[in-house]
């Protein structure tokens, strides 16, 4: 039986990306009602079960909602930063994937390269969820979708307007808005656009979805009639050196005031945290009435949970995809 993988927002179909979104309401809604140890075995999908939580990079949201969301569902997290394994003295992830897979029942990562995630799961004879890497972070993704469903009871037909550096976060808007039906449009400066293929991808996805994506470069022209605006910082984890320059380049794409001004007057502000405020956001959006950021950092916990439940919930063959291709095509992963 081979292991089903998270690794990219396409590795749901629409119609799993719906049920996972019904699941993560579901499950907030009886978070406290009863007690996690009271719960149906239906709700702790993972009692018995162990699951790896591996950081190569530093995480506040996504190690404290995977370690509390598989607590919850009745699992065992492990949590490991890997400079203190044996990964971080050089072991490979092969061979870490092979070891891994005899203690654990799923492997969620943090990592740098995509391809790093792609060689665990090919190694791996467990479930592999993408924490985050340089190309995508698919369950901030999932955790923004049900933010937006449930402030507008629906996802399709909307407008998200993404600001700033066409990145990891901007990939995963762009697969995972379109797989919803969504719009999607990017305004990134010149040079530090999303990459074409997953804009084509977003747009192949859309044909089918009713969504679509567009890439531009003007700010206000993008945020126009918005029913979304979002931002994500201007230097990601990895770029740290190129933060002044990155501060300059990025000056006219922060969310601000003029964007909330010409966008919907109901608007969502959204930001996956952490934000920097006065650079890519400002502090009266980001603290203001508009601002969702918290909803949806809340919203990691229970999207998470919903999609370790569906990924144990029926184990498939050859099903899921690892978006290998997608990643790989440019060279030079995100
Ligand atoms: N949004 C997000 O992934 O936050 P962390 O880096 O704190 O996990
Ligand atoms: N683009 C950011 C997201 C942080 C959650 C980064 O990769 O650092």
């Amino acid at each position: 039986m081979t292991a089903r993988h998270f690794l990219l927002d396409t590795d749901l179909t629409s119609a799993e990306q719906a049920a996972v979104l019904d699941t993560a309401d579901r499950l907030k809604a009886g978070r406290r009602t009863p007690g996690p140890a009271d719960r149906p075995l239906a709700d702790r999908p993972l009692a018995g079960r162990s699951v790896a939580l591996l950081f190569e990079k530093p995480s506040t949201r996504t190690r404290l909602s995977f370690d509390v969301g598989v607590a919850e569902l009745g699992g065992h997290p492990v949590v490991i930063d890997t400079a203190s394994t044996q990964l971080g003295r050089g072991e490979t992830i092969e061979d870490t994937a092979a070891v891994l897979s005899r203690y654990v029942d799923a492997i969620v990562m943090r990592t740098f390269a995509q391809e790093r995630l792609e060689r665990l799961a090919a190694a791996a004879s467990v479930p592999v969820v993408n924490a985050l890497s340089d190309h995508a972070h698919p369950c901030q993704a999932l955790a923004d979708l049900q933010t937006i469903r449930e402030r507008r009871g629906r996802l399709a037909g909307l407008t998200l307007t993404y600001l700033g550096d066409g990145n990891n976060m901007a990939h995963s808007l762009l697969l995972a808005g379109t797989l919803a039906g969504m719009r999607v449009h990017v305004a990134s400066p010149p040079g530090y656009e999303p990459f074409e293929q997953v804009v084509r991808h977003a747009n192949e996805i859309g044909a089918a979805t009713g969504g679509g994506a567009l890439v531009m470069h003007d700010a206000l022209e993008a945020a126009a009639g918005a029913d979304v605006l979002y931002t994500d910082v201007w230097a990601s984890m990895g770029q740290e050196g190129e933060s002044d320059s990155r501060s300059l380049v990025f000056q006219p794409y922060r969310l601000d005031e003029k964007a909330v001004e010409v966008a919907r007057p109901d608007v969502l502000v959204m930001h996956c945290l952490p934000a920097h405020r006065e650079l890519e956001i400002t502090a009266a959006v980001l603290d203001g009435p508009h601002s969702v950021v918290f909803d949806q950092a809340e919203n990691r916990l229970h999207a998470q949970k919903a999609l370790l439940s569906l990924l144990f919930a029926a184990p498939t063959t050859g099903s899921a995809t690892t978006g290998a291709g997608e990643a790989g095509e440019e060279g030079t992963v995100r």
